[in-house]
């Protein structure tokens, strides 16, 4: 199918929800949000992707974040996950940021119809660097109001994304309505909780985070990194004993990694790069909205939105599954 062709099915899809000029593969259909929450955390996206576009670091990161979707959500390989997307009419990206995933199933699924909708800059800067895919469309807007009817999408992928959204449970809502009856599946991806004092810090420390300008957040993302990075350097490793009543699990840890998961987020990767570094730890404490999730609470959600679990998957950092309607 040609451009046009794709842009007559999304055209016929979207109805006059959203209007895509000839040509364009690029509409808006809310720049803004009403809850101011929301707008901080569109705004610190915004900066984040902003910069984080002219990164030389980015395509490293770009194949971690690939090969971790595929544990993620259960596939086997990349193969594995082209054969998924096959005939899947349409594929929606929710919460695409620079859509890369978003392009990424584009060019597995060349017959597929794929969508990425972001509330950040970032929606326009995808549609910039992935105007040649002929079947790949960026909306900017709230994937808490969708413009795709009841059951359309057979596809739903939200991956690092919900709980930064106004109310995360009722867009998960919306997401399993847009979700096809009868063979559709939407993935997604929940935040996990840590450890006590970790949770109390975050949240704690969220909240001055809020106060401070896009430049006191940006020094304080390279501190965080710099922390880690000497922590990583020292190269100690230690037997942590169980505490149960803070949410510590005993075990062998890096010094780095003991204090990261149960204290403070400072992380640092040699192989990822300082910049991407550095946007990690900016990405967790500059976004106001950033809810957490315990298992049972992931499981309650899918459970009330009636949906079947295809595959579950949890580690120290999220939940994450594939739910079919
Ligand atoms: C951690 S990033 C993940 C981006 C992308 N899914 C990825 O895996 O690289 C979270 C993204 O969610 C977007 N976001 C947050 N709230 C949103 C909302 N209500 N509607 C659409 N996008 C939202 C942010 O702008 C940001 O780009």
């Amino acid at each position: 199918m040609t451009r046009e062709e794709f842009a007559g099915k999304l055209q016929a899809l979207l109805g006059d929800k959203v209007v895509f000029a000839p040509g364009a593969n690029f509409a808006s259909l809310a720049a803004t949000a009403e809850a101011a929450e929301q707008s901080q955390t569109n705004d610190a996206f915004s900066d984040k992707w902003g910069r984080y576009d002219q990164s030389e670091e980015k395509q490293r990161l770009y194949e971690m974040q690939r090969k971790w979707y595929l544990d993620l959500y259960g596939f086997s390989g990349e193969e594995d996950l082209a054969s998924f997307l096959e005939g899947r009419g349409v594929i929606f990206d929710a919460g695409c940021g620079l859509g890369y995933k978003a392009a990424w199933f584009a060019e597995l699924a060349p017959h597929s119809l794929v969508i990425g909708i972001d509330f950040s800059d970032a929606a326009r800067q995808a549609a910039q660097n992935y105007r040649h895919l002929p079947n790949l469309f960026f909306i900017r807007g709230d994937i808490a109001a969708t413009p795709f009817p009841d059951g359309s999408v057979d596809y739903v992928s939200c991956d690092q994304v919900i709980m930064h959204t106004q109310n995360p449970d009722l867009t998960f809502a919306e997401l399993t309505r847009i979700t096809r009856k009868g063979g559709g599946e939407f993935a997604c991806y929940f935040y996990r909780k840590k450890a006590l004092p970790r949770e109390l810090l975050d949240d704690h420390f969220r909240l001055r985070c809020k106060e401070m300008a896009s430049d006191e957040l940006w020094a304080m993302s390279e501190q965080l990194t710099e922390l880690g990075k000497r922590l990583s350097e020292l190269k100690v490793s230690f037997d942590a004993p169980d505490i149960p009543a803070l949410g510590i699990k005993g075990g062998r840890y890096d010094i780095q990694r003991f204090l990261y998961w149960n204290f403070i987020k400072c992380f640092w990767s040699e192989e990822l790069g300082p910049e991407t570094s550095v946007v990690t730890n900016y990405d967790w404490y500059s976004p106001s909205n950033a809810r957490r999730y315990g298992k049972e609470e992931v499981l309650a959600l899918v459970e009330q939105q009636g949906l079947a679990t295809r595959h579950f998957h949890e580690e120290e950092a999220c939940y994450s599954g594939r739910f079919g309607r």
